[in-house]
């Protein structure tokens, strides 16, 4: 199956357009060595041709034009996106529907709870019911079977979703009152080769079912949002803890380096969704050396998987 990263930043991208952090300055006055990132998007295909986009993000319109293969031109008007999946119902993660409203109806995969978030405190899927009907929705399971579920024009991909600790976004009527479904990893099984991906870009705690998926995967994509768990205040631009904004740290003896070390050195281990604070963006930090010694890549734009 072919990965391919379209945007490999948290919320706000990378450089942020109000930020003056260390880095966001630094990348834009060229003094630190580090790349421009969009924000949080993946796609998968089984054969290059028909493509499985995880989240929309409010860059797509820029990830589309720099990966020509979503944009066949088999008719006049086409796309290679045959489904979208969502992971939670983040404005990082979901924005971009809109900007894909002239191809709908769109086929989408979504928890009962980002369901319920998408169509009312963040209703996207309300609004685009004037385009073309809007979406077609297919829910995603989420019990302790792990049941999978397919997309019809990719049959050979199997998908499991896992829920996950992390955090509905503000604007979801049950903020504070988390429930199974409000975020989701995802592992990917190519039943061809029975290679497996798992991706987890909002991974917020270390739980054994998640460990479990982890240990099992041929490939990793996963949160790579922040070095620090008070990085928002070490950074001098916000107060929230990485652990509010459901997001596991990678520093620290329980944090996701840590986890990664321990599990099979065979696998490939990519960090993603990575904030514009955090130190690994830059190439020559001592935090970007720390991941490299252990083997860890840190995803970019364009980056490309095949498993
Ligand atoms: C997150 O994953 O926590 C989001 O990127 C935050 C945001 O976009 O506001
Ligand atoms: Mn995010
Ligand atoms: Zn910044």
């Amino acid at each position: 199956m072919h990965i391919h990263v379209l945007g490999s930043a948290a919320g706000g991208g990378f450089p942020q357009w109000n930020c003056h952090c260390h880095n966001c300055k630094g990348l834009r006055e060229g003094s630190i060595k580090a790349r421009a990132r969009t924000q949080s998007s993946i796609c998968i295909s089984p054969d290059g041709e028909n493509w499985v986009l995880f989240n929309t993000s409010p860059d797509i319109l820029a990830q589309l034009a720099a990966f020509p293969s979503l944009q066949p031109s088999r008719q006049l008007r086409d796309t290679a996106i045959s489904a979208i999946v969502f992971m939670d119902s983040q404005i990082d993660h979901t924005t971009g529907l809109l900007m894909l409203r002239e191809g709908c109806p769109h086929q989408v995969y979504c928890t009962d709870m980002v369901y319920e978030d998408l169509t009312s405190g963040f209703p996207v899927f309300n609004m685009l019911k004037h385009w073309n009907g809007g979406i077609q929705r297919h829910p995603i399971p989420i019990n302790e079977n792990t049941e999978s579920f397919s997309i019809e024009q990719m049959p050979s991909l199997k998908f499991t979703a896992l829920p996950l600790l992390s955090k509905a976004p503000p604007y979801s009527p049950h903020r504070h009152n988390p429930y199974p479904g409000d975020n989701i990893g995802i592992q990917i099984e190519d039943t061809r080769t029975g290679k497996t991906v798992f991706y987890a870009p909002g991974l917020g705690q270390i739980e054994p079912h998640i460990v479990d998926v982890m240990q099992q995967s041929d490939c990793l994509l996963v949160d790579g949002t922040f070095w620090r768990e008070d990085e928002m205040v070490w950074a001098g631009v916000g107060t929230k803890t990485a652990a509010a904004m459901g997001h596991l740290p990678q520093s620290g003896p329980e944090g996701m380096l840590a986890l990664l070390s321990r599990l099979p050195k065979e696998q490939r281990q990519i960090l993603i969704h990575i904030n514009n604070t955090n130190p690994i963006l830059n190439e020559d930090s001592a935090e970007r050396a720390e991941v490299e010694a252990l083997g860890i890549e840190v995803a970019f734009d364009g980056m490309d998987i095949t498993l």
